[in-house]
């Protein structure tokens, strides 16, 4: 599913974010930086060792922040690391660190100059944040930033299975 925005497009895809060739993706890693399972471990296993080292110099990265590293591997030029909330009960400030989580990575690419970007959904696996409204979040941030800026022409979601795909195609349908 792909909608234009102002003038940029915002795409949802079903699949493996490490196969991307956008400017950069984004890893929903942990504080440490030192990597993890899920799209963290499937990051660093396809980017290969020097994604780790540089993480390892930047030292760590606070929930809802954002930092960039190199590709290493990946068809992506760059991985931009951002840590999710990990969900409680919703009521411990998680909504507004996931969207902040999104905002910065979205900053942080524009400063880079960067023209494409592509998401997972961060924090609903290990984190366990709620898909369909960690969905709504992710998509309203996408939203808002391609309504306010003309840097970044491409914003992709890339979904890891078909239940993933159909609560982000079913908010972003709710949403525009
Ligand atoms: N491509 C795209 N999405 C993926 C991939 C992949 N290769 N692998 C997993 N996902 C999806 C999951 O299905 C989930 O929807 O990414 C989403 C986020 O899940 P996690 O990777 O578990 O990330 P998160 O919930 O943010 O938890 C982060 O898990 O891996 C550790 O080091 C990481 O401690 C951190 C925590």
């Amino acid at each position: 599913m792909e909608i234009i925005i102002n003038k940029g497009t915002l795409s949802l895809t079903e699949g493996d974010i490490t196969k991307q060739e956008t400017d950069a993706i984004v890893n929903a890693a942990n504080k440490s930086l030192r990597g993890g399972g899920g799209v963290d471990g499937a990051i660093h296993r396809a980017g290969g060792p020097k994604i780790l080292e540089e993480c390892i110099k930047i030292g760590g990265c606070e929930t809802g922040e954002a930092v960039i590293t190199s590709g290493g591997n990946l068809r992506a030029k760059y991985v931009i690391h951002t840590v999710g909330p990990v969900y409680r009960d919703g009521l411990h400030n998680e909504p507004n660190l996931l969207g902040t989580a999104y905002k910065n990575c979205l900053k942080l690419a524009s400063s880079k100059g960067l023209k494409s970007i592509a998401f997972p959904s961060i924090s609903t696996g290990a984190y366990r944040y709620p898909l369909e409204e960690a969905a709504g979040i992710a998509l309203s941030a996408a939203i808002n930033y391609l309504k306010e800026n003309t840097d970044i022409e491409l914003i992709r979601f890339v979904l890891f299975g078909e239940k993933a795909l159909d609560a982000y195609e079913k908010k972003l349908k709710q949403l525009i």
